[in-house]
């Protein structure tokens, strides 16, 4: 009885502790120290966006080197991995948000945040035109920023391939805002089909829910969906229950490309199990307000035109280029020949520009367009500008010194010992190795409380699909959080979720 009694005590105080550390490091999120004020002497480095790229860079970036300015239309951080969650209140769409004035605070000099678009980059002049589009605007909401460094991180936007009414009629989900569109018209779109005497035709087609595009997301967002109506819209609304169906459409021959076969395999006999139809070599190439017009090709390599009726599309078919970045590539003759973004050299500078670095969805180095890419490439900008200030310092260093050699004759070797020494550690600092991209692997959600996993194990890959992998993919998202604020979040809607279900309520 004691040992129990001690192991009780032990528990009770490591989960004492643990609460402590958490209210703890909440307390030091709310009070942070002071920061220095930005020396005017310093060069001004702007950095576009507050994703993945150029968060990871404004963490690790020391302030005190640069005034460093933040121009983005989000005055959030957006921790994507886990948006497909937010569409059916798995998670609420807060605990993925990290306020960008919070990580900003913790700096030890401070940064300017404006919450604009970047309408014009004039490389030529060296500055950004900026305008407030948000609902409030002063009496100037367009100005000039000008720079002398500048880092573009403004992700990719929706690509629609220009098909015809893809725009105006599907749902997309790439924001905060997307995710609760598509909450609000699930329910929407459920509550129609329960309404009296409603249309038998007119209920299966609102209770059509089609994701067009196989990628991570369209088959993540597949999964939830129907998980969200097994666990909770089946249990309140049982009448409808057999008519609702979740239809993928993919143009390739296969979802998920970047995984195995043997995953590719798995998420194909999954859906199978779960109800959610895959229409492979399927290619939408008309959009209307209430079916999509698609052209199948069949094992007989012929072509066909179906038309599905849907209540609920969403539109996951990848990447595209914004106006933006468009609009510097066509002012530097070096990236005519770039399609996807702005190429870069192995050290992320635009090719062709000069004090202009790109990261993340809008720069082309040659790996895939995810967060994983993006967070490495900012942190390595990080180190090389913090690295590149330091030179600086040191070259400023070694030129007063060997001036002040002419001044004071007399302490010759002392000042030439002190310079070979500076000179040893500037050729240190200078040499930057390029950017290097380590894959960790590849993760996704499939429904069911199962995922897929292709991660990097030893020397090799290890490809695993199940209940076990989806522990891994919850532990994995829940600590790459942005904060201790997200993790607890995150965490407490689950077990809300679990508990309660997931609020139906269309707001
Ligand atoms: P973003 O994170 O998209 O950030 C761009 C920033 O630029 C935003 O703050 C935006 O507001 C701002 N901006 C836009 N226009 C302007 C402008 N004109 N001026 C100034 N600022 C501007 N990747 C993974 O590795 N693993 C995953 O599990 C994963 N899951 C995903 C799930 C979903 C639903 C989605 C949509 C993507 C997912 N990704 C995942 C991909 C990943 O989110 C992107 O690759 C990543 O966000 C790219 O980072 P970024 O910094 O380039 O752009
Ligand atoms: P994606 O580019 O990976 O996939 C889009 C899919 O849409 C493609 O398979 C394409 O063939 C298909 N498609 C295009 N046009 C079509 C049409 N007209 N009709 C039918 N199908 C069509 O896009 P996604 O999923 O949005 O991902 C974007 C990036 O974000 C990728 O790099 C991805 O790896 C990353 N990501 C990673 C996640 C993860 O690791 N869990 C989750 C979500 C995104």
């Amino acid at each position: 009885r004691t040992t129990f009694r001690w192991m009780w005590r032990g528990t009770y105080l490591s989960l004492l502790g643990l609460v402590g550390a958490v209210i703890y490091d909440g307390y030091l999120d709310r009070y942070p120290d002071v920061q220095f004020i930005p020396d005017p002497e310093k060069k001004t480095l702007v950095v576009l966006g507050t994703g993945w790229g150029s968060v990871a860079l404004l963490k690790k970036l020391d302030c005190a080197n640069y005034n460093v300015i933040v121009i983005s239309p989000r005055n959030y951080f957006l921790f994507t991995p886990l948006l497909p969650s937010c569409t059916t209140g798995n998670i609420e769409h807060r605990s993925i948000m990290e306020p960008v004035r919070q990580i900003l605070r913790h700096k030890k000099a401070a940064a300017k945040f404006y919450e604009a678009d970047a309408t014009k980059i004039d490389y030529e002049r060296k500055v950004i035109k900026i305008s407030d589009n948000s609902d409030v605007k002063g009496t100037i909401n367009e100005t000039e920023v000008p720079y002398d460094m500048l880092v573009v991180g403004v992700g990719a936007e929706n690509a629609t391939f220009g098909i015809p009414g893809v725009r105006e009629h599907s749902c997309f989900l790439k924001e905060i805002r997307d995710a609760q569109a598509i909450r609000t018209k699930i329910m929407d779109c459920v509550e129609t089909a329960a309404f009296k005497d409603q249309d038998s035709a007119e209920i299966d087609r609102l209770l059509h829910m089609v994701v067009v595009g196989g990628g991570p997301t369209g088959v993540e967002f597949a999964g939830e969906l129907r998980d969200f109506f097994d666990h909770d819209i089946q249990k309140l609304i049982p009448d409808i229950a057999p008519r609702f169906k979740v239809t993928l459409v993919e143009a390739l021959p296969n979802v998920l490309p970047m995984f195995s076969k043997q995953l590719i395999d798995y998420t194909e006999s999954t859906f199978k199990e779960e109800h959610i139809e895959i229409k492979t070599k399927t290619m939408v190439k008309k959009v209307t307000d209430k079916t999509i017009e698609a052209e199948i090709t069949g094992p007989d390599g012929k072509k066909s035109l179906i038309t599905i009726p849907y209540g609920l599309l969403v539109w996951a078919t990848g990447n595209a280029v914004r106006p933006l970045v468009k609009d510097l590539m066509s002012q530097i003759p070096a990236q005519k020949d770039s399609r996807r973004g702005l190429a870069v050299n192995e050290y992320l500078v635009v090719q062709g520009a000069r004090d202009i670095w790109a990261v993340g969805d809008c720069a082309v180095a040659g790996y895939a367009p995810t967060a994983q890419v993006a967070s490495q490439e900012g942190a390595f900008l990080a180190r090389l500008f913090n690295n590149m200030a330091k030179t600086e310092a040191l070259d400023t260093k070694v030129k007063e010194l060997s001036s002040s050699l002419n001044v004071r004759p007399g302490n010759a070797a002392e000042i030439t010992s002190e310079i070979e020494s500076l000179e040893k550690q500037l050729r240190r600092q200078k040499d930057i190795k390029p950017f290097h991209y380590s894959h960790q692997g590849s993760l996704a959600y499939i429904g069911s409380e199962k995922a897929v996993a292709d991660v990097a194990w030893f020397n090799g890959n290890l490809a695993s699909g199940g209940k076990l992998t989806y522990l891994f993919w919850r532990s994995a998202y829940l600590s790459m959080c942005f904060s201790t604020r997200n993790r607890v979040l995150v965490a407490m809607d689950w077990i809300k979720a679990k508990v309660y279900g997931r609020d139906v309520s269309r707001e």
